[in-house]
C-alpha cells in the first residue's frame, strides 16, 4: 500500500479511528519535511515498533523567530512523500498553517501556547531562540492530540527538544511514549540536517570541525579526562576559527543540569554558525 497524503486534520482523525477499530498501534514521526536519512531512521524505527506510521510534515511558523529562516526553509513535499512511500509509512500529514492554527494571530495574544519550564528553555538553543521551544511544544502537543499515537519518535540530534518534550508528556500526562533515536551522520561525521543544504563547500568544511570537536571530547574522556574545563579547551582547539560558536556545554543527559566533572551520562552539546547557517550537534558520553 502506498503512502496516503492528507492535508486535513479531520481526515487524519477519521483514518486513525478506522485503525483503532482494527486494533492497530500507531507511531508518529513529527518533522518539518526536507526529509533526509536522519528522518528516515526515525521512520524505520516507527515501522519497527508499531502497526501504522504517520509522518507529519509541517514547517511550524510559531517556532521560528522573526529573523530566522521560516520563508527560506526547504519545502520538498513531493520528494518527502516518495521517501515515505519507500519506507512504508502509511500517512504523510502535511497541513498548512491555516489548517493548524485557523485564522488566529500566531501570538500568545490569541493562541493557547504550551510553555515548558523557564529553566529548560532559557539555556542552550533556547537562549538565542526566544519562544522557540514554546512553539515546538505547542505544535507537538497538537500533533499528539490529532494523531493520538502510542509512540512518537524524536532524534537525539535535538537533545534539548527531546528533553523538553519528555518533560511535557510527563507533566501534562500525555499518553504517548517518546522514543529517542540516535543521530545519523554523513560518512565524514557531519550530523545530517535539512539546513546542511545551505552550506557552501568552505562552510561545510568548517562545519565538519563540530563533530570533530565532539569526537575529541569523547577520545579524551575515554583516556580518563573528566574536567569539563579541560575538555572545553581541547574541543575549542579543534573547532574552526571561522565558526561563530554559540555554546559548547556539558550537561547531565537526564536532568540537563550543568556539570563540571563529566561522567558516563554527560551530554556534550555544541551550537555554532557556519556562515549564516546555524548548526547543532552533540554526543552522550
Ligand atoms: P525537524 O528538524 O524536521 O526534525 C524532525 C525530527 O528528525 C526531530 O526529532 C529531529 O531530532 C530528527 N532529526 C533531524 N536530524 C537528525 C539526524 N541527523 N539524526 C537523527 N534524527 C534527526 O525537529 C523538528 O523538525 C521540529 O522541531 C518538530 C519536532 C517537527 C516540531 O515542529
Amino acid at each position: 500500500m502506498s503512502t496516503v497524503l492528507l492535508n486535513k486534520i479531520n481526515d487524519v482523525k477519521n483514518t486513525v479511528k478506522e485503525w483503532r477499530k482494527e486494533g492497530h498501534t500507531i507511531a508518529l514521526v513529527p518533522t518539518m519535511g526536507a526529509l533526509h536519512s536522519g528522518h528516515a531512521s526515525l521512520i524505520k524505527k516507527a515501522k519497527e515498533i508499531s502497526d501504522k506510521v504517520v509522518v507529519s510534515v509541517f514547517v511550524n511558523p510559531i517556532q521560528f523567530g522573526p529573523n530566522e529562516d521560516y520563508d527560506k526553509y526547504p519545502r520538498t513535499l513531493e520528494a518527502d512523500k516518495k521517501l515515505c512511500d519507500e519506507l512504508g509509512a502509511d500517512v504523510v500529514f502535511a497541513p498548512n498553517a491555516k489548517e493548524m492554527y485557523g485564522e488566529k494571530k500566531l501570538s500568545d495574544t490569541e493562541l493557547t501556547f504550551v510553555c515548558p519550564p523557564y529553566n529548560i528553555v532559557d539555556c542552550l538553543c533556547g537562549k538565542s531562540r526566544p519562544g522557540h521551544f514554546d512553539g515546538v511544544a505547542t505544535v507537538v502537543l497538537k500533533l499528539f492530540n490529532i494523531v493520538t499515537p502510542n509512540y512518537a519518535c524524536f532524534g537525539l540530534k535535538d537533545a534539548q527538544q527531546l528533553f523538553i518534550l519528555k518533560n511535557m508528556v510527563n507533566d501534562l500526562n500525555v499518553n504517548v511514549e517518546i522514543i529517542p533515536c540516535p543521530i545519523v551522520r554523513e560518512q565524514d561525521g557531519l550530523a545530517i540536517s535539512s539546513r546542511n543544504t545551505y552550506l557552501s563547500a568552505d562552510e561545510r568544511k568548517n562545519a565538519l570541525t563540530i563533530s570533530k570537536a565532539l569526537k575529541e571530547i569523547q577520545r579524551l574522556y575515554e583516556q580518563g579526562i573528566t574536567s569539563a574545563d579541560v575538555l572545553f579547551d581541547s574541543a575549542i582547539a579543534v573547532l574552526s576559527k571561522e565558526l561563530d560558536l554559540e555554546y559548547l556545554e556539558f550537561r547531565d543527559y537526564d536532568t540537563f543540569e550543568k556539570v563540571n566533572k563529566v561522567s558516563k551520562n554527560t551530554l556534550a552539546a555544541i551550537a555554532a554558525k557556519s556562515g549564516k547557517t546555524r548548526l547543532i550537534d552533540n554526543i552522550i558520553l
